[in-house]
C-alpha cells in the first residue's frame, strides 16, 4: 500500500496567458517532510497555491491536473474546506497581522479549522511550547516582532488550525543564519510530531537537511527529483543550488549523465524505497 497522503498529478496552471507550472507531479507521503528547490520564478509559490487553492486570489487557475489529499481530491473545494481538510499554507513574506497581537493573529488561525474551543486551546498550547516567545508576546502587536518571530508566527498561526499537512513557502528568506537554523529544526519538531510538510525553500542546503525527497524546478516543470540524499550529492544540484564548486572525491552523478537509478542503492530492505533520481529534460 502506497501512504501517499498528498498527490499532485500533471498540475498545470496559468495566470492568465503566463504558463507557471506544466505538468507537475509530487507526492507527500503521511509524516514525510518533501522539499521543493528551484530559482526565483521557477513555481514554487504556484505549486503551494496549486494545493491551497488560493490561486484565483492572485489571478490564476488550474488548467489540467490533479490535487488530492489522502483519496479525497481538493481541486473543486474553497480554500477553508482545503484547511478544514487538514492541509495549511504559510505563505511567503509571513504576512502576519501587523496591526493585531500575536494572540489575535494565533486565534485567527484557528478559525477555519475543525474543531471546538478544546481543541484550540490545545493547538495554542502545542504553539507556545514550540515558540515560548509568542506566549511572551501575546499582547504586542505583531508588526514589532522581529522577521524571525514573525516566521514563528506565521507558522504558529498554521498551526492553530491542527493541520495534517503543512505548506511552508520559504520559512528562511531573509534571515540570519542562527535564525534559519532555529526555525529549520522547528519545521524537524513539528514533522517529528506527526504533521507532514511540503517545503519550498531557496535554501538547498536547509531543505535537503530537512527533506527525506525533494523536486527541483525550473520555468515551471521539475527536471530533478529523488531522495534528498542523493539530490545533495549530485554534482548538479551541489554546483546550482548548494553553490558547491570543489567536487573532488564526492560520489555525485556525472555531469551530463542521464542518471535512472542509481546503482547500489537497491538494496532489499532499505529503509527507503529505491533510488529514484530522475531526470526529467536535457
Ligand atoms: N499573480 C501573478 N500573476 C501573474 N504571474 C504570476 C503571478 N504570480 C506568479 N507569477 C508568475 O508565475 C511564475 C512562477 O512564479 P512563482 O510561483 O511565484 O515562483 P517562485 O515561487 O518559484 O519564485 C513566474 O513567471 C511569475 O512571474
Ligand atoms: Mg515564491
Amino acid at each position: 500500500m502506497t501512504a501517499a497522503s498528498l498527490e499532485v498529478r500533471e498540475v498545470s496552471v496559468g495566470y492568465g496567458p503566463v504558463r507557471a507550472l506544466n505538468s507537475v507531479s509530487v507526492d507527500v507521503p503521511e509524516g514525510a517532510v518533501v522539499a521543493v528547490l528551484g530559482g526565483n520564478g521557477a513555481g514554487k509559490t504556484t505549486l503551494l497555491r496549486a494545493v491551497s487553492r488560493t490561486l484565483r486570489f492572485h489571478g490564476g487557475t488550474i488548467s489540467s491536473g490533479t490535487v488530492s489529499f489522502d483519496g479525497r481530491r481538493l481541486d473543486g473545494l474553497t480554500p477553508a474546506q482545503v484547511v478544514a481538510a487538514g492541509v495549511v499554507q504559510v505563505p511567503e513574506g509571513r504576512q502576519v497581522f501587523a496591526r493585531m497581537t500575536v494572540a489575535d493573529n494565533l486565534r485567527a488561525g484557528a478559525l477555519g479549522a475543525a474543531g471546538g474551543r478544546r481543541a484550540a486551546a490545545g493547538a495554542q498550547a502545542r504553539v507556545h511550547e514550540l515558540f515560548p516567545v509568542l506566549a511572551e508576546r501575546a499582547h504586542q502587536r505583531a508588526g514589532l516582532l522581529s522577521g524571525g518571530e514573525q516566521q514563528m508566527l506565521a507558522m504558529g498561526r498554521a498551526l492553530m488550525a491542527r493541520p495534517r499537512l503543512l505548506l511552508l513557502d520559504e520559512p528562511s528568506l531573509g534571515l540570519a543564519p542562527l535564525m534559519a537554523d532555529r526555525i529549520a529544526e522547528t519545521v524537524r519538531e513539528i514533522n517529528a510530531q506527526g504533521t507532514s510538510v511540503l517545503l519550498v525553500e531557496q535554501n538547498a542546503a536547509i531543505a535537503l537537511r530537512l527533506a527525506s525527497s525533494a523536486v527541483v524546478l525550473e520555468v515551471g516543470e521539475v527536471v530533478l527529483s529523488g531522495d534528498a540524499d542523493e539530490l545533495a550529492a549530485s554534482d548538479e544540484v551541489r554546483r546550482r543550488y548548494l553553490g558547491v564548486t570543489d567536487d573532488a572525491g564526492h560520489p555525485g552523478v556525472p555531469e551530463g549523465a542521464d542518471t535512472g537509478d542509481v546503482p547500489g542503492s537497491v538494496s532489499a530492505g532499505a529503509p527507503r524505497p529505491a533510488a529514484t533520481l530522475r531526470r526529467w529534460s536535457a
